[in-house]
């Protein structure tokens, strides 16, 4: 192999770059030419690239977001565009694709190695940690410390006026963010997607544990992490709801894109630069069509389409630990 090509797509997240830097030096250690394509599957309908050499990625391991940009490109998904996509690869001469990015990627790559000869490889990297495969993702550490540090700024608030706070945090459709820094911040309530009952079951469970918890320690702050797309109307709509019903003010926090920034924890950083030089050496090896992650410490690589089949589970001890403390909380 003598050249081999990288993008992030989809949601940035920090740790990319870290991983961008692995590939890179280790390609160059192998002696391959490598190149960047710009603006995720975009950069590749449209030869935005760039020929990385070691200057590229230095000084760029502490930096959130990718030097590459990122973008979600919906006209990838036709036949079309993965065949401009493979005759631009070819007519570069790339032998093998990394494709950092979550599971929307990973379709994309997928569709790529359906109409090109080339070799496709995915690492994961979004805060979501909704890929299957992989203990943790790429930036996933840092959105939780980014989202715990937020949660316990609103705390101080939230105690000096003993108001209820419904903070919002990130996740798509998963509660890994959210049952993370909830159990971190010893939040008082966490309503995630994995554990989700009906709108009135939540809306009833959440009111009886307020009004136990107020009768146990008197009027007190209390703080409640959602996974965003939960509640149907958004977190404000909630708010309302809970100021009327307990009688007890209830600001809405979305933490949002905030938790998409910043520079990356050591954990992200690490994991980026193992998978970064492993996916490096796999594509040596001539893998394709696979995702490399970490279980147990371990590399393993997964079939590309088993990254996104099955929903990954929240880990149930921690569930089931939270929900011990809940209760534990409003006994009298
Ligand atoms: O997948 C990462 C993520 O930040 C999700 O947590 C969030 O739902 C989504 O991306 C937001 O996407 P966009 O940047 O397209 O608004």
């Amino acid at each position: 192999m003598r050249k081999i090509a990288l993008l992030t797509s989809g949601g940035d997240a920090p740790g990319m770059n870290a991983c961008i830097r692995a590939i890179v030096l280790t390609s160059l250690r192998y002696g391959l030419e490598v190149y960047g394509y710009r603006h995720g599957f975009n950069g590749l309908l449209e030869q935005e690239y760039l020929n990385l050499r070691a200057k590229n990625v230095a000084n760029i391991i502490q930096r959130g977001g990718t030097i590459l940009n990122s973008a979600r490109c919906l006209t990838f998904k036709s036949d079309d565009a993965a065949k401009v996509a493979a005759k631009n690869l070819d007519i570069l001469g790339i032998e093998a694709l990394l494709v950092i990015g979550g599971d929307g990627s990973f379709r994309g790559a997928k569709h790529l190695a359906n109409h090109w000869s080339g070799q496709v490889i995915g690492l994961p990297g979004t805060i979501d940690n909704d890929v299957d495969g992989t203990d943790a993702t790429i930036g996933y550490y840092t959105a939780i410390e980014t989202a715990l540090d937020s949660i316990d700024k609103v705390r101080d608030t939230a105690d000096a006026f003993e108001r209820i706070f419904l903070i919002e945090v990130m996740g798509r459709h998963a509660g890994f963010i959210g049952l993370n820094a909830a159990i971190a911040s010893a939040a008082d309530h966490i309503m995630l997607p994995e554990i989700s009952r009906s709108c009135d079951d939540e809306l009833e469970n959440i009111l009886a544990h307020i009004e136990a918890v107020k009768k146990r320690r008197g009027n007190t702050s209390y703080i409640v992490v959602v996974t965003e797309n939960l509640w149907p109307d958004g977190v404000t709509s909630l708010a309302q709801i809970l100021t009327e019903k307990t009688q007890i003010e209830c600001r809405p926090v979305i933490l949002g894109y905030v938790q998409r920034g910043g520079s990356p924890v050591s954990q992200d950083r690490v994991l980026a630069t193992k998978l970064g030089a492993f996916a490096v050496e796999a594509a040596l090896e001539g893998k394709t069509g696979v995702m490399v992650g970490e279980i147990n410490q371990e590399i393993v690589c997964t079939e590309l389409e088993n990254s996104w089949l099955q929903k990954k589970p929240l880990d149930p001890y921690l569930v089931k630990i939270q929900q011990d403390l809940f209760d534990i909380l409003k006994r009298p």
